[in-house]
């Protein structure tokens, strides 16, 4: 797919985030003016036919649940079978898919990477909708094919009005506040609780670049499992200024303080074990797309291999991220972190940033320091760089 250019109402990317971002829904008409979208309904119905390709399809019912859902891999006839309106097929981490469409997620990298999900693609039949809902994250939708009619809603919704559907959070009192209809190249940007109700005008496509944002609560969890598994001694409580008692049943008061005490002073961590924790914790991949390599290669076989000519290249599934500290650098990979020199930072940023490497650019950086080599290699038999040669 091309490289697209992000056009944001004329403001910078600054002034969209001080602007939009988390605060307000925004229009951007034409935001990918030049978008030639390279795939074809039947190539993306074609994916869901795969059982690796995270699928569903939602059609309305006419009934008081509004909406089924059904969940892939489907068959030819799956397709078959289905009515020629109202109803939709969402397709969900589409770049580790089809790592070309990574495209669409590019332009929107001026937000960090551990904030974004991934891409996901719909095809609608006409007057087809995954039904009025809100979602918790912030979203981009991208009208690629076709037109589609938003309509949404910023008031706050109440537990009781959504339908009364076990699979589906769907609202059941949406009144459109404001009207659009998109069309290629219109992008939609909603921050996250905003309901939104998307239905086709003739068949269409949309693509969804969705973000994350961690919720405390889980992040409380994976924190104390890495406390636990950290070397060392584990505190624990300690009372030798304890009290005598003649009501053995109650916990005073004073020890519900200490063990409170005790737990905020478990969760001050410093700098460097909570970035080491947080680098780990975001850059977890949630499915298994990558292969490691079947015969693990050593570092001479990498270095033939760059000294050839060949490059590497991200998978679209891997997640990098570092974290700058005085002297040194944390990198990250799928969880998995490494401590290095602060003056690998160009080399590190470069990793993070780009999905193909040269082996120009890599062999100098290689050959003058072996760190970085054992990296690559890690990095190479672990599957999430990949070998390729020039075709
Ligand atoms: C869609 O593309 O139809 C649904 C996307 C969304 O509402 O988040
Ligand atoms: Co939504």
């Amino acid at each position: 797919m091309q490289d697209l250019e992000l056009q944001l109402n004329g403001l910078t990317t600054q002034q969209f985030l001080d602007e939009y971002w988390q605060k307000k829904p925004c229009l951007i008409r034409q935001g990918f003016p030049e978008l030639e979208f390279p795939l074809s309904p039947d190539e993306v119905a074609g994916l869901a036919l795969e059982a690796e390709v995270p699928s569903r399809i939602l059609q309305e019912t006419g009934d008081a649940l509004g909406w089924s859902v059904r969940h892939g891999p489907f068959s030819e006839e799956d397709f078959s079978t289905l009515p020629p309106e109202r109803w939709t097929l969402l397709i969900t981490d589409l770049e580790k898919v089809l790592p070309e469409m990574q495209a669409l997620i590019e332009p929107f990298r001026f937000i960090p990477d551990w904030r974004i999900d991934d891409l996901m693609i719909s095809y609608a039949a006409d007057q087809g909708s995954v039904g009025p809902h809100l979602d918790e994250y912030d979203v981009f939708l991208v009208q690629v094919q076709g037109k589609r009619q938003w309509q949404i809603n910023n008031r706050r919704y109440t537990d009781d009005e959504y339908l009364p559907n076990p699979d589906l959070k769907l609202l059941s009192t949406f009144e459109a506040e404001q009207t659009w209809v998109l069309e290629p190249g219109d992008i939609l940007y909603l921050p996250p609780n905003v309901a939104h109700h998307g239905i086709a005008q003739g068949e269409c496509m949309t693509c969804s670049v969705g973000f994350r944002a961690p919720v405390y609560d889980d992040m409380l969890g994976s924190l104390a499992d890495f406390l636990m598994d950290r070397p060392g001694t584990h505190p624990r409580y300690r009372d030798p200024n304890l009290k005598s008692t003649d009501r053995p049943g109650r916990i005073a008061n004073s020890d519900l303080r200490q063990l409170r005490d005790g737990l905020k002073r478990i969760l001050e961590i410093d700098d460097a074990a909570f970035a080491k924790w947080f680098g780990s914790y975001s850059t977890q991949a949630g499915l298994d797309w990558v292969e490691p390599l079947t015969r693990a290669i050593d570092d001479k076989e990498l270095m033939i291999w760059l000294q050839a000519g060949h490059g590497l290249s991200r998978s679209t599934a891997s997640r990098l991220a570092y974290v700058e500290q005085k002297n040194t650098l944390l990198f990250f990979a799928d969880g998995q972190s490494w401590k290095l020199d602060s003056t690998h930072l160009a080399f590190i940023d470069r990793l993070c940033t780009q999905f193909d490497y040269d082996p120009v650019e890599l062999l100098p950086a290689l050959e003058q320091a072996p760190e970085l080599t054992r990296l690559i290699l890690e990095l190479v038999n672990a599957g999430l760089l990949e070998m390729w040669e020039e075709a």
